[in-house]
């Protein structure tokens, strides 16, 4: 290929909008050995995953041994999980069958119509994610909130706010997921590269946060900082967990 041609081809690609469909499996290929072989990953979750039936759940194939690193450890427990963006149900409906009938399920939509999945394999409010009262109200209605799962909006601005309100809220030792965060190079979504919105410069000041004690910067991400621990980043995934900084101390022994 000449010189001339590569780069007609690179500004193809660069003018050319990235979407989520571009990365769609062929469905003639098993999704279940897809999944295994890849991330070489079985368990319950990917079982319950493929044998959805009724209610769509859209979830990327390398997202099922995440949630299961991270929620294995609250199934058959009263654990209180909230996922924000309902859709069509199913992820209620795996969330569920994952975490057993005593897990307090909840899931918040903005579409009016995510109401009729009510009651069915949890409960449904609507409101929105940037509802800061109708949050509190609804982690209130769930007597607290132990697992956050953010597949909502997706939007820069929305995550950063959910983040900031909810994680105070959730108990210490308990998971703040939230996921599709390619959308940080998505300008549609308020992301994009270069841009200082994207979600992951968000996630560079907590790392400078969480090793405040070493520089002299200070802490600039106060709303985030006070309450994590630790964060964890996957492709498209980052997982807060909840806690307070600890200051370190060091000992030498002989
Ligand atoms: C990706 S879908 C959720 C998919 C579902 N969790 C699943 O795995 O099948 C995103 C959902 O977020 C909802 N949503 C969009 N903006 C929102 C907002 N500001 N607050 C709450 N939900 C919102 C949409 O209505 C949509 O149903």
């Amino acid at each position: 290929m000449t010189s001339e041609s590569q780069k007609k081809q690179r500004n193809f690609f660069r003018r050319k909008r990235i979407r989520a469909t571009d990365f769609e499996f062929d469905q003639s290929q098993s999704i279940k050995d897809d999944i295994a072989r890849k991330y070489n990953f079985e368990g319950d979750l990917l079982d319950i995953f493929v044998n959805n039936t009724g209610m769509l759940v859209y979830k990327w194939h390398h997202y099922i041994p995440i949630y299961d690193r991270y929620f294995s450890k609250y199934r058959g427990t009263e654990v209180r999980f909230l996922e924000i963006g309902v859709s069509k149900g199913g992820s209620l409906r795996m969330w569920r069958k994952y975490l057993g009938k005593d897990a307090i399920i909840y899931g918040i939509d903005i579409d009016p119509d995510c109401a009729r999945y009510n009651g069915i394999h949890g409960e449904v409010r609507i409101g929105s994610q940037t509802d800061p009262d109708f949050l509190a109200s609804v982690i209130k209605e769930m007597g607290g909130v132990d697992v956050v799962l953010d597949d909502g909006s997706h939007k820069m601005e929305h995550i950063r706010t959910t983040l900031e309100k909810v994680l105070p809220k959730v108990t210490d030792e308990g998971i703040y997921m939230i996921e599709d965060l390619h959308t940080s190079y998505w300008p549609n979504y308020g992301g994009g590269h270069a841009s200082k919105k994207n979600f992951f410069n968000l996630v560079r000041l907590l790392i400078d946060d969480i090793h405040h004690w070493y520089h002299n910067k200070g802490i600039r991400l106060p709303k985030v900082s006070s309450h994590c621990r630790s964060v964890h980043i996957y492709d498209s995934i980052v997982v807060f967990e909840k806690g307070e900084m600890i200051r370190p101390t060091n000992s030498q022994i002989i």
